[in-house]
């Protein structure tokens, strides 16, 4: 039976098909890739082959394509150099020889070296594209810029790209930039601002390689096609700690001046690790494919990031480090350096899903093995009745349970992603993933292979190759934004600065490190797991050493003194703290506890929070002894140092936490709002009368305590018992309970620590009374008890 219509139909749609196959092939357009910097190393190690592996991917798909590779070097030579490296090109295992050799030929046929020095000479290249686009009839897409210099160099030539080099209308403009991005918070911004002068934030393609690594780059879609498995596991009541490792056996030779200058924490963590981080703490998005998600979620993670402090950090250095320099550097020979080239670093994120999770961050040069990895290991809550030689890999709760996302060398020697089979089977993209076959004898973090559910990339590929792609399809997600980036440096700057004088931990390098690096943690802090391994042996006439004194116990302007090293002191205080509460609460159902703010009592805080396990918080009121006037989230409101070291570790019932009410109305401390009439109300009528158990102070290098100050009469006598006075120091404006409502309560302890408080504590020893001039003076109970608690540097100097 004849079908006309039918066939003339057909024939119709084929052409359809056929025309809009042209039609799209038209419309993709032509690309221009400028590699500048195209005769350095990175250039020659991996950029010319992700280009190669981009022309591959994209050609067929309707592009055309023309790379120009530029530097400075001279036409000649520059030619010269790129023709060898076309040469060495190599094509995907599955491309047949003769196939490779004819693209290859193709590709070097696109490709062509030109110097690029002065902003004409980017002139003239445009003028080139252009020329060639019309002579081959092609429509301009878009034209990318791989600046693979050093940043000294970027701002030339952004300028000259910008003022000379743009593509015209409708065709896009990228560039690609490769750190360092900055050195700090502030050259980072700096950078940043020049950059933006030049560029739209959506043009920069800030590079990341360690995002281009197989492994890093399916983390994201590893959780969003595993949800729902992930959904309950990925959180703080299941993961016991995540490590991002990357260890690296190479040391920093011929690169010291660099190295010298950035260190491990700049060159790595600051970067690469805390990516990662990123990518494993995010809430995730929806939509994982879309770049805005990913990005605005990344940020949210950064804003999450605890505040680092110089515990958090063990540093080391290898030990021919130092002689490196010398000489690459030119230095003489009483040069050391304290540039770090291992370090370890433990964050903690605040939010509710990881409060309380340690994150560790590890990287180093002259270690023992190479390798990177991103470890999630959970926590195990099961028992196992049946004996160990019994338990099964996929059934057994009683094996350790982990996710790793291996990104390569090490034992395995391939990019992986490992699940501990008695956890899940998870979904990985059989197009891109395969399973690895067992490689018996093999162990990995402790378990033989067989107890993991292992995939590895069924086309391993090079980091600056996906990235290339990714920067091609417009994909930013894989890249750093400038919010991203001063994120990062706003995180670890405060860090950097206060490490800055720090003597890293020498090590001898490679496998006789032993366990020199190794390094444990409690509550927020890090400390490597063996001492220092020099023995200080006290000569005759040497300083004394922390066991050489016992908690001392005398008198100090009449009233009971402890003294002792400042470890000592600050358990001692929260021991008598603990002592004093349990006895309050034993006679009268609660502890009112009134408490300072400022540097010195954080200490004491951490001790509280992380000693304290038997400490009736619930039955604790809490404090505070003075206020400044800042919003209480603000880093200066002492009620914000409480928080975050201390309320945020304990659970004390919220309707006992009673901060000052120095923001009301929108305004901070204006008399008419009454804050201090309030706060005094709030104290009488919870505070039988007005007597608090227990009040900490300090005492300031001028003789102030709480925020009573010299020659200011406001709160040293009369009728009120809270008050607003003037610190001569920022913030001025301050909330403090009164010196009269202070000396009502049962018990002050002061506690003065640091060689800076020597002078006052020698003077205030000598005088009377006099508030007027030291506050301080001015603290005596009527009925109640005072004590000094003081660190040897305060007391003995
Ligand atoms: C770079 C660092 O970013 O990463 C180097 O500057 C480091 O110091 C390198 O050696 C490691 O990258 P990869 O890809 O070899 O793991």
């Amino acid at each position: 039976m004849k079908r006309p219509g039918c066939w003339k139909m057909l024939a119709v749609a084929v052409c359809m098909v056929l025309l809009a196959g042209l039609q799209a092939q038209d419309l993709q357009g032509h690309v221009s890739v400028i590699l500048l910097g195209a005769t350095g190393d990175l250039a020659k190690k991996y950029l010319w082959q992700g280009l190669f592996q981009l022309y591959l991917d994209e050609v067929g798909k309707g592009y055309s394509f023309s790379f120009h590779g530029a530097a400075l070097t001279s036409t000649k030579q520059g030619q010269e150099f790129v023709a060898k490296v076309l040469e060495s090109l190599s094509c995907p295992e599955d491309v047949a020889p003769e196939r490779c050799a004819e693209l290859r030929g193709r590709f070097q046929q696109r490709s062509q070296y030109r110097r690029l020095r002065t902003s004409e000479d980017y002139m003239a290249l445009s003028k080139d594209i252009e020329a060639q686009l019309q002579h081959e009839g092609l429509r301009e897409a878009g034209r990318i810029f791989y600046f693979s210099v050093p940043p000294f160099a970027y701002a030339d030539i952004a300028r000259s790209i910008n003022s000379s080099c743009r593509p015209g209308p409708g065709a896009w403009l990228r560039v690609v930039l490769e750190k360092p991005f900055g050195h700090d918070r502030l050259s980072a911004q700096q950078l940043a601002t020049e950059l933006r002068s030049f560029f739209q934030e959506e043009e920069m393609y800030r590079v990341d390689h360690y995002l281009g690594k197989q492994a890093v780059a399916q983390i994201l879609p590893f959780r969003d096609q595993n949800r729902k498995a992930l959904d309950g596991l990925w959180n703080r009541h299941h993961v016991e700690r995540v490590e991002i490792i990357m260890k690296e056996t190479v040391d920093a030779e011929g690169r010291t001046g660099f190295y010298e200058e950035y260190g491990v924490i700049r060159d790595v963590l600051q970067n690469h690790l805390t990516e990662i981080l990123t990518l494993v703490a995010m809430e995730l998005p929806y939509n994982v494919s879309s770049s805005e998600a990913v990005l605005r979620h990344k940020l949210q993670a950064f804003q999450a990031l605890r505040g680092l402090h110089k515990d958090s950090a063990v540093l080391g250095q290898y030990q021919a480090y130092s002689g490196q320099v010398r000489r690459e550097q030119q230095k003489p020979d009483s040069f050391h350096s304290l540039t770090p080239t291992f370090a370890g670093i433990l964050v903690h994120m605040d939010n509710l899903r990881w409060e309380g999770v340690p994150f560790i961050l590890m990287s180093g040069k002259a270690l023992d093995e190479r390798v990177g990895y991103v470890r999630i290991l959970f926590r195990n809550q099961a028992y196992c009745a049946q004996t160990e030689t019994r338990w099964v890999a996929d059934q057994s709760q009683c094996l350790p349970r982990q996710i790793v996302f291996y990104i390569g060398h090490g034992e395995l020697g391939s990019p992986a992603v490992l699940v501990s089979r008695n956890l899940f089977r998870p979904f990985l993209p059989s197009g891109s993933w395969k399973e690895v076959e067992d490689r018996p004898g093999l162990r990995l973090f402790g378990r033989p292979l067989s107890d993991f559910y292992a995939y590895s990339p069924v086309r391993e590929q090079d980091a600056y190759s996906v990235l290339i792609s990714h920067i091609f399809h417009g994909r930013k997600d894989s890249f750093i934004t400038t919010e991203n980036l001063l994120a990062s440096w706003a995180f670890w700057t405060p860090l950097l600065d206060s490490l800055a004088h720090e003597a890293p931990r020498l090590y001898p390098g490679g496998a006789e490190n032993g366990h020199l690096l190794d390094f444990e943690f409690t509550g927020t802090q890090l400390r490597f797991s063996q001492q220092q391994p020099e023995q200080l042996v006290p000569g005759p006439g040497s300083a004394p050493s922390p066991s050489d004194f016992q908690v001392l116990q005398s008198k100090y302007r009449d009233s009971p003194l402890i003294s002792a090293w400042p470890e000592e002191l600050i358990a001692k205080l929260a021991d008598d703290i603990e002592a004093t509460a349990m006895r309050a609460v034993r006679r009268f159902g609660e502890f009112h506890l009134a408490l300072s703010g400022g540097s010195s009592p954080v200490p004491l805080f951490q001790q509280l929070a992380t000693r304290h396990y038997g400490f009736p918080w619930a039955h604790t009121h809490l404090w505070l002894v003075d206020e400044r006037c800042v919003p209480l989230r603000d880093p200066e409101s002492n009620f914000q140092g409480l928080q975050a070291h201390l309320l945020q570790h304990i659970r004390v019932p919220y309707y006992n936490v009673h901060p000052m009410p120095v923001h009301l109305h929108q305004r901070l401390c204006a008399e008419e709002d009454q804050g201090a009439q309030m706060y005094a109300s709030e104290i009488s009528a919870l505070v039988t009368n007005s007597s608090f158990d227990l009040v900490l102070l300090g005492m300031g290098t001028d003789g102030h305590t709480a925020s009573l100050f010299p020659q200011s009469p406001a709160g040293l006598e009369g009728p009120q018992p809270v008050v607003l006075t003037r610190s001569p120091s920022k913030p001025h404006q301050r909330m403090s309970l009164s010196l009269p409502l202070i000396n009502r309560a049962r018990k002050v302890a002061i506690l003065v620590m640091g060689r800076m408080k020597r002078e006052i504590t020698l003077l205030v020893s000598r005088v009377g009374h006099e508030p007027k001039k030291w506050p301080i003076s001015g603290v005596l109970p009527s009925s109640g008890q005072l004590v000094w608690y003081m660190d040897y540097e305060a007391f003995l100097g």
